[in-house]
């Protein structure tokens, strides 16, 4: 096994590449430790390309070094930390993650304590009706959950509702200013407080007995509250659950002593601001099922390796070979770069030839299109000319609930309007495709005696989140 380090002054800067060397049984073995840089029938709803992630990536050549027995795997961090993404010119900071280039099939074991060898779940984690309920009280309800775009919640008083796996939860803008979220949930007979969303005003009136709360929680008005005995207001506060915004999106959590989640998906927030998240405006929303459990529909955003096979319309728009994933703690990166080379296809020819950035996106990023999956079931999808926000929610042992959200640029011309509708077009077809796919393998995981097979270096990410279900399942992983 030869690993080593080499310096590449390309261009003047310092990027360090990792190159490896197979060892003698034909297996690649690399502790990197590099410093920092670098969608079945889906019940006829199902929308574009949404739910099927497949990256590409990195148009910078990866660089195998012909006639060199070192063949390199992986590159992409310049000496001021930044990585050297796809012809792109990236100016974000990342935390220490290497990017994997996964033309080669080849495992890279580690990136900044993040491992790349993970294993697939057994089948019963995705098909037995207990594990849902596990889930849902050791996944859902302690986890960063996406709420909303930060465009519902304009004014003091605005509030809105979601969903914590099945728990309610009320969101709004306190006279402040401040976000809050709270369980949905009132302290006395316990009806839900607020549905849909809108302004609550200066205070959240229960309408069953008018139990009244103030905008931070307090429970400041009872009726007849003399008839109650030793009615305690200071301790019937609503529940308090974590709320924070990355990048113009709105997340919760349960678990008020939960990390924040800024320090689980570190240089993230920057990364979406290159794309103005926050400044986009909802354009259309979805809200679908697929056949498949929500961690299969995951693992299938989560890798590009079937994209030759189940995706054609895809390897004529992307240059595959580029194909990469970074994986950090809380979150995985794709990125697809697209080809130059006209597609064959009319509405896939029509996008390559109208698609332009989103006005305050970088020229460089036309021709990229970048996944990102946040643990553990938010999805963005990042376009040049539409950003897609997709939530993965448990519909059952067998079923996934997906709802996603298209936010565009409220100044985009009508040329990106144009190539946004044959983006649209274009990933439906990938989305049915998905569909399909995830469909399958929950058909074929009821198969007794089934047992996972290896991973490839392109399902590093699908390792990634196998690795974390079962460290959150904890024991009931194994039962
Ligand atoms: S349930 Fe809310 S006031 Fe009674
Ligand atoms: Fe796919």
């Amino acid at each position: 096994m030869i690993v080593d380090y080499v310096k590449d002054e390309r261009a003047g800067v310092g990027h360090l590449a990792v190159t490896l060397a197979r060892s003698g049984q034909g297996r690649c073995i690399c502790d990197v430790a590099t410093p920092g840089t670098p969608a079945g029938p889906r019940h006829q709803t199902l929308h574009p390309g949404a739910l099927l992630r497949d990256g590409g990536a990195a148009r910078r050549p990866t660089g195998a070094q012909r006639g060199d027995r070192h063949r390199k795997l992986a590159f992409g961090f310049g000496s001021d930390g930044k990585p050297c993404v796809a012809g792109a010119k990236s100016t974000h900071r990342t935390d220490g993650i290497m990017r994997l280039i996964t033309k080669s099939a080849t495992h890279i074991p580690q990136q900044n304590g993040v491992s790349t060898r993970g294993r697939a779940l057994p089948a019963r984690l995705y098909r037995e009706p207990e594990v849902v309920e596990l889930e849902l009280e050791r996944i859902f309800e302690r986890t960063w959950q996406f709420a909303a775009h930060i465009s519902r919640l304009p004014e003091p008083g605005s509030y809105l509702t979601a969903t914590a796996g099945r728990q309610p939860v009320l969101v709004l803008r306190d006279h402040d200013g401040q976000l809050r979220a709270f369980r949905n949930v009132c302290r006395h007979r316990g009806s839900r407080l607020l549905a849909g969303e809108g302004d609550c005003g200066k205070a959240i009136r229960c309408r069953y007995h008018g139990w009244t709360y103030r905008l931070d929680g307090e429970l400041i008005g009872v009726p007849e509250a003399r008839s109650i005995p030793d009615l305690d207001k200071s301790a019937l506060g609503l529940f308090p659950a974590r709320v924070e915004e990355l990048a113009g999106l709105v997340f919760v959590n349960l678990d008020i002593h939960a990390r924040p989640l800024a320090e689980q998906v570190p240089g993230l927030e920057e990364r979406l601001a290159e794309y103005g998240v926050a400044d986009l405006v909802p354009h259309r929303s979805l809200d679908g099922t697929q056949p498949a459990n929500w961690k299969i529909v995951a693992d299938n955003y989560l890798e590009g390796y079937h994209v030759p096979i189940a995706h054609p319309g895809l390897m004529r728009l992307y240059d595959y070979k580029a194909y990469t994933v970074e994986l950090h703690d809380g979150y995985a990166w794709f990125d697809a770069p697209l080809r130059d080379k006209p597609s064959g296809n009319l509405m896939e020819r029509a996008y390559q030839r109208l698609v332009s950035p989103m006005p305050g996106l970088p020229e460089e990023y036309t021709r990229i299109w970048r996944y990102i999956y946040i643990y553990p079931n938010t999805a963005i999808d990042l376009y040049p000319d539409q950003v897609w926000v997709w939530k993965l929610d448990s519909d059952g042992p067998k079923g996934t609930r997906d709802t996603a959200m298209l936010y565009r640029h409220p100044s985009a011309s009508v040329r990106t309007r144009l190539a946004q509708y044959f983006n649209r077009k274009v990933n439906a077809l990938v989305g049915e495709e998905d569909v399909d796919l995830v469909a399958n393998v929950q058909a074929g995981l009821e198969s007794r005696g089934w047992e996972p097979g290896p991973l490839s270096g392109r399902e590093a990410a699908v390792g990634w989140f196998a690795d974390k279900i079962r460290a959150d399942l904890g024991d009931g992983a194994h039962a």
